[in-house]
């Protein structure tokens, strides 16, 4: 055996260890990913060289290895257990107060909460330190050896970074993040392979494969949250133990919480159920645990579930309702968009009886029928949805679901261009599509006009009070006094807010006419290149797609928009009302961005998007949504994924997030 090759084989562990810990684990690395890469090559060649030397931590043996005939069965030296479910607070409350007599104890118990992962539970057994084995849960008795597949998970450690003598057996959840997950499903479909349906099935999916090489490539991750047999560790409580996991190098949830009274897990529950969505991964509820081993002891277990633990699991966000009928809502642009009509029912604490159908290709593909019973869906703060019918509920008297041919608002009748998925309105007078764009002129997205909101635009309109933008301008107290939910108070301040919009910035006021294709950005750029209301306006077709980042359907529309005669009225009218948009001063040309047109792809890690396109458009530069011909820079944060390839493909010059702050200095 060679010594120094030895002597070496040991160093490049260390070093890649440390390497993979500040690149996955503290997010924070020192080298580059070439420079780890020759390392790593430099530990396979001597391996290559003296296979003796091959140990199980060694950090080579995370690239996967041979693939295998079939699992082999492992029996876990203690049961994998389960846990009992719990919802809402009282099945909570009863579970305190059944310790709390089983304990003959009036004190409070002290808890510790964690998020309940949505993953895999799995076994990793540490020898000395070392990683030697790790298994499935299987049925909590027996599992499936996957060592070699847990391997590949850059944060599970191959060796602790202290020696436990002994055996230590971890326990924890291996689980895929929604980004993790939406990228691999991305890859499936690119593949023309099935996509998973949830983050869970993935993780299953990915971690039992015969060939860990499949494994190496997923984006798995790991937290644990406990041990066999705590006594080896010399851990009084489970919070305790939870930190001497982490000292010894295993990922630990940061959301655990030590509670020292019921009223803490209630609020720790709030918590995390407000935290919910905004986490990169998924959780279906919280693990409660009584904190104090002795006390855990006397608790004890029954048949398949711990006494002292509960998995208090969040409210559904799915439920199964009938579908009633169908509704087709006209919306500012014409859309026309089915919305189901439901029996009312309660998803995750909150009663739901509309919910969208997107458009004529959802309800044909997901084959809806009226009288359907369907599974109904709430992701968070999203408008509800309905994912299928429940087939087997059907009696035969469901009706296939019908798009009108005329609008249900003015029998227009309904049209679909070519290659849209949308059916729209395409009547300008239509009374739906007017007062849509009338509360959008003075919504959030328009000039933010306060006190005028849709409630009161809806109101107005239906009282023939405001018809038209110019109406808006021309409001006097009087007028809105006297109406129902106003007063002289409310008046005034609404007409006063009205007052103050009058000299809007000119993007925000061409945004908020809402012109098809034109949002915030398209409105900026016609700022910038026209300079004035009157100038965009006589602006012809041809002109306006001479702008770098305006395309043939936004020229088309805002041509079109501009030679209508009911527009030229309205603002001539709007300039008779003193209404007169303004653009930002002239800016000074070369800037260090005057001539690029910049995209942002990936996520950027020192700035947000706004920010980053505000200082694109401060430096003279022009945002671009797309790849196209007209891109020149494209700005790749990490996980970019498809425009960075197409950008790279176009030959296109590719920045770093580094390299464009860079570029402002110039
Ligand atoms: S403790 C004896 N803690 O939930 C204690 N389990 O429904 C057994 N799980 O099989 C598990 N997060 O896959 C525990 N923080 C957590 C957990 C957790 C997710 C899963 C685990 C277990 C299942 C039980």
């Amino acid at each position: 055996m060679s010594l120094p090759a030895k002597k070496r084989i040991l160093e490049l562990h260390r070093l890649l260890r440390e390497h993979a810990h500040r690149y996955y684990t503290l997010d924070d690395p020192t080298i580059s990913d070439g420079e780890y890469d020759l390392l790593f090559h430099e530990l396979l060649d001597l391996e290559e060289r003296f296979p003796e030397l091959i140990t199980p931590d060694s950090p080579s043996r995370r690239v996967g290895g041979a693939p295998l005939k079939k699992f082999t069965q492992v029996d876990h030296r203690t049961p994998m257990l389960s846990l009992e479910n719990g919802f809402g607070d009282d099945d909570f409350l009863a579970f305190e107060e059944r310790l709390l007599r089983y304990l003959n104890r009036t004190a409070p118990i002290p808890y510790v909460t964690e998020p309940k992962l949505d993953g895999l539970a799995v076994e990793l057994v540490f020898q000395d330190g070392i990683m030697v084995q790790g298994s499935t849960r299987g049925d909590g008795i027996t599992g499936e050896e996957i060592s070699a597949q847990l391997r590949t998970i850059p944060v599970i450690p191959l060796r602790l970074k202290r020696q436990i003598a002994g055996l230590l057996e971890v326990r924890g959840e291996v689980f895929m993040d929604k980004d993790g997950f939406s990228r691999l499903n991305e890859e499936q479909t690119l593949a023309g392979r099935p996509v998973f349906a949830n983050p869970r099935n993935a993780a299953a999916g990915s971690l039992r494969q015969l060939d860990p090489a499949v494994t190496a490539a997923r984006p798995l991750k790991f937290f644990a949250y406990g041990v066999a047999d705590p006594v080896v560790t010399g851990c009084a409580t489970q919070f305790e133990l939870l930190r001497l996991l982490q000292e010894l190098g295993l990922p630990v949830n940061d959301l655990t919480r030590r509670c020292a009274t019921i009223q803490d897990v209630l609020s720790s529950f709030r918590d995390l159920q407000s935290k919910r969505l905004s986490l990169g991964y998924e959780i279906d509820g919280m693990v409660v645990k009584v904190d104090p081993f002795d006390l855990q002891d006397r608790l004890g277990s029954k048949a398949r579930a711990p006494r002292w633990a509960i998995a208090w699991k969040f409210a559904a966000t799915q439920a199964t309702t009938r579908l009633i009928d169908v509704e087709f809502q006209v919306g500012r642009t014409g859309a026309v968009t089915p919305v189901a009509i439901l029996a009312p029912v309660n998803v995750g604490g909150v009663m739901v009886s509309r919910a969208t159908l997107h458009n004529q290709d959802e309800f044909r593909r997901k084959d809806l029928r009226l009288g359907d019973t369907v599974l109904v869906q709430r992701a968070g703060d999203v408008i509800p949805e309905v994912i299928k019918p429940i087939i087997d509920g059907r009696d035969g008297t469901e009706i296939p679901i019908m798009m009108p041919d005329r609008c249900p608002v003015c029998r227009h009748p309904l049209d679909r261009p070519e290659g849209e998925a949308v059916t729209r309105c395409f009547n300008p007078l239509c009374q739906a599509q007017r007062i849509r764009a009338l509360s959008h002129f003075t919504s959030k997205a328009g000039l933010d006009i306060e006190g005028l909101g849709k409630k009161y635009m809806e109101q107005l309109f239906e009282l023939g009070i405001i018809r038209d933008i110019q109406d808006i301008f021309s409001l006097s107290p009087e007028k809105l006094a006297h109406l129902e939910g106003w007063g002289e108070k409310s008046a005034q301040n609404v007409i006063a807010a009205i007052e103050a919009k009058k000299h809007p910035p000119l993007s925000r006021f061409l945004a908020a006419l809402g012109i098809r294709f034109v949002g915030e950005v398209t409105a900026s750029l016609l700022e910038d290149h026209f300079g004035s209301i009157s100038e965009v306006s006589a602006a012809s077709r041809e002109d306006l797609l001479e702008i770098n980042g305006i395309g043939e359907q936004a020229a088309t529309s805002i041509a079109e928009y501009f030679t209508d005669a009911t527009t030229r009225d309205m603002l001539a009218r709007l300039q008779e009302l003193g209404v007169t948009p303004a653009a930002k001063a002239d800016k000074p040309k070369n800037l260090p961005l005057s001539g690029y047109t910049i995209l942002f792809t990936g996520t950027l890690k020192t700035l947000s998007r706004d920010e980053a396109k505000m200082l694109v458009r401060g430096h003279g530069g022009q945002i671009a949504t797309t790849v196209s011909s007209k891109l020149t820079h494209l700005v790749a944060g990490e996980k970019a994924g498809s425009k960075l390839k197409k950008a790279a493909e176009l030959g296109k010059t590719i920045l770093s997030e580094e390299a464009f702050l860079e570029m402002l200095q110039r």
